[in-house]
């Protein structure tokens, strides 16, 4: 095909509605991972809750879907292969190593900085907004129930998911809380989501207060990433994920039905 039909392809791919509407935004992640900016600009969780339909997602979202799907699409067609990676293509070991070294490195030295300005923030302007101390709970809920958890994944299930002889059902066992982990960690961010929009950044804000808020919003973002890497490229190597939703009449299958 020479350039110019290229070129036409790309423009029907993409100029047209091509997304699959009904296809999970968790599927939508793995095949363009450039997506997964939009999807969080709009608030729209493709990892713990990644096995929602886009459509389903849009809706709950409260997202017109043709401006969704139009965002989606010139971010496919705007994309580099050289700044978007294929985590599938990764083996095992190589996925593992990644995402220590990228995520969990990264809130290894993020939590601890954020429960500190988080508390600061609090104490010096608390009194004039209660709910910076609600933010303090919340962020140091979340260190502790996220360090633990990261040490679990490093010390007990990733070694168990490379050892040359995986024990299945252990394997299944753990990876199933690891779910369940997550799912409490997507709560908690809604939560602290919740209060810093509810909130906003006042005019008045100091440079610590708009710096833990803005440090709050690239957590979540990396934090969406990370469980999206387990649940939708890790886990699914060693367990068979549920089966979707279907819409007239199908077996319903839900992770807490398990
Ligand atoms: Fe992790
Ligand atoms: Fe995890």
């Amino acid at each position: 095909m020479n350039r110019r039909c290229l070129g036409l392809a790309r423009l029907l791919l993409f100029n047209g509605t091509m997304l699959d509407t009904q296809r999970t935004v968790a599927d939508l992640v793995l095949d363009h991972p450039e997506c997964a900016n939009v999807l969080h600009r709009h608030r729209i969780d493709y990892c713990c809750r990644g096995d929602m339909s886009i459509a389903a997602a849009s809706q709950k979202a409260g997202v017109e879907m043709p401006a969704l799907l139009a965002e989606l699409e010139r971010t496919i067609a705007d994309r580099t292969a050289v700044d978007v990676e294929d985590a599938r293509a990764l083996p095992t070991d190589g996925l593992i190593a990644h995402i220590v070294s990228r995520h969990h490195t990264y809130l290894r030295k993020a939590l601890p900085f954020l429960q500190a300005l988080a508390g600061k923030v609090s104490r010096v302007h608390g009194n004039h907004e209660p709910r910076l101390r609600e933010i303090d709970l919340l962020v140091n809920e979340l260190a502790d129930t996220l360090i633990p958890h990261l040490d679990a994944e490093e010390q007990t299930l990733f070694p168990s998911l490379v050892a040359g002889d995986v024990d299945r059902d252990l394997v299944a066992g753990e990876l199933t809380a690891m779910q369940a982990e997550h799912l409490a960690v997507a709560d908690l961010l809604d939560r602290i989501r919740a209060r810093t929009e509810s909130i906003g950044v006042p005019s008045w804000a100091c440079n610590s207060y708009r710096t833990l808020f803005s440090e709050l919003a690239q957590l979540e973002s990396d934090i969406h990433r990370h469980v999206h890497l387990e649940n939708h490229v890790l886990l699914p190597r060693f367990i068979r994920p549920p089966e979707p939703e279907r819409k007239n009449g199908g077996s319903k299958s839900k992770r807490g039905d398990q």
